[in-house]
């Protein structure tokens, strides 16, 4: 209930000008719904430049010409290619963006967007469940894969590795993950178990058409959590780069109506979510934010309780499991990625 007044309720706002002015800000998923809204807000502001992390480039480029022609910034906005069912997609992403960083370039602002709401079994050629991969390990991938390059960044242009302005890695979650069973917790190996076909049907049949995608979700929060403690810290203890995760809230985008989700959910979409170009505010808030929200969840722009399924003493246990199984997956893509600084 509080959800949902909180949806209802809340004035969203923009982060002050200041906190975006000269930036460049990285957005997955950004052709489309949140991701763009977020990419044309931070241009408004005065971002330096955007990237859009696209993964189709045709749509990345009907975005830039849409965005820029609104808000009248040419020449700051960058399309580039990224697929999250793909590992070595992630790599190839990456690999641009550090190069565009070692080129003079800066990245100050990454901000892990791209996702989806899978309802049906479906298997990347890398062998995953298709929302495992993408919403999961490849936001891990490219999590990780950045982290050093936003503090290669800041070392280069000091300005933004002052307290308030420090880079900042922010990874789209969700509130559905309240609601999940997540009964492959309990298995030897979680990633195994989330990864079994028959086990999925049953999963999907006791949580309902939502419950996968609210366990992806429920995942990057403890990415989230995992990525903030191995980020290395100031002489004052502070986090180089500050990374965190939120929930925009229900929103009017394209997330449903492209899968077959329950038309109850499309409905009360319809009816009561934000619209994207008010959610993406919570994007840009978080990006913004300040260290006391480092390895935290929030929602309606503040810190907020993510619930028992992410604080109860036995989940501890439980994400510092799958944050290994993770790990392990993604050395085996790339073996020098680095999760201890
Ligand atoms: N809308 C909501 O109510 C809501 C609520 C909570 C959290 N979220 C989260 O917000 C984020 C943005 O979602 P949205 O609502 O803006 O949905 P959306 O309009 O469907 O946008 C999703 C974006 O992710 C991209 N994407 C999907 N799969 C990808 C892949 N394999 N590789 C690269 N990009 C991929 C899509 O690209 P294509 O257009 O090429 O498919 C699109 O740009 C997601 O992480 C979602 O889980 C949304």
């Amino acid at each position: 209930m509080s959800a949902l007044y909180g949806l209802l309720f809340t004035k969203l706002k923009l982060p002050p000008a200041s906190a975006i002015h000269g930036k460049t800000i990285l957005i997955t998923g950004a052709n489309t719904g949140l991701g763009r809204e977020a990419a044309r807000h931070a241009l408004s502001l005065g971002a330096g430049a955007v990237i859009l992390g696209v993964r189709t480039l045709t749509k990345g480029e009907q975005a830039k010409i849409d965005i820029e022609s609104s808000t009248g910034c040419s020449n700051k906005v960058l399309v580039w290619p990224i697929d999250l069912e793909s590992f070595a997609s992630v790599q190839a992403f990456a690999g641009k963006v550090s190069k565009y960083v070692d080129d003079g370039g800066r990245l100050d602002i990454a901000i892990m967007n791209a996702g989806f709401a899978s309802m049906e079994w479906a298997i990347t050629g890398d062998g995953w469940e298709r929302s495992l991969q993408a919403n999961v390990l490849s936001t891990a991938l490219l999590s990780l894969e950045l982290l050093p390059v936003l503090l290669r960044s800041a070392e280069r242009f000091p300005s933004s590795s002052s307290a308030s302005t420090r880079p900042h890695l922010t990874i789209v979650a969700s509130d559905i993950h309240r609601g999940v069973k997540f009964s492959e917790r309990s298995a030897g190996s979680i990633l195994s178990a989330l990864n079994d076909h028959e086990r999925w049907k049953a999963s999907q049949g006791l949580g309902g058409a939502t419950e996968r995608y609210a366990v992806t979700k429920l995942l990057d929060i403890f990415i989230t959590m995992e990525i903030a403690r191995l980020a290395p810290r100031d002489e004052r203890g502070d986090p180089l780069v500050i990374v965190n995760s939120l929930t925009p809230g229900f929103c009017k985008s394209d997330l449903l109506t492209r899968e077959k989700a329950p038309l109850l959910l499309k409905v009360v979409q319809a009816a009561i979510a934000r619209t994207v170009e008010e959610g993406s505010k919570t994007l840009l808030h978080a990006a913004t934010a300040g260290v006391e929200t480092h390895g935290l969840w929030m929602e309606n722009q503040a810190v907020a309780d993510p619930g028992s399924i992410v604080t109860d003493s036995a989940m501890v246990g439980v994400r510092e499991k799958i944050w290994k199984e993770v790990v392990d997956v993604l050395r085996e893509v790339n073996s020098e990625i680095r999760t201890e600084y």
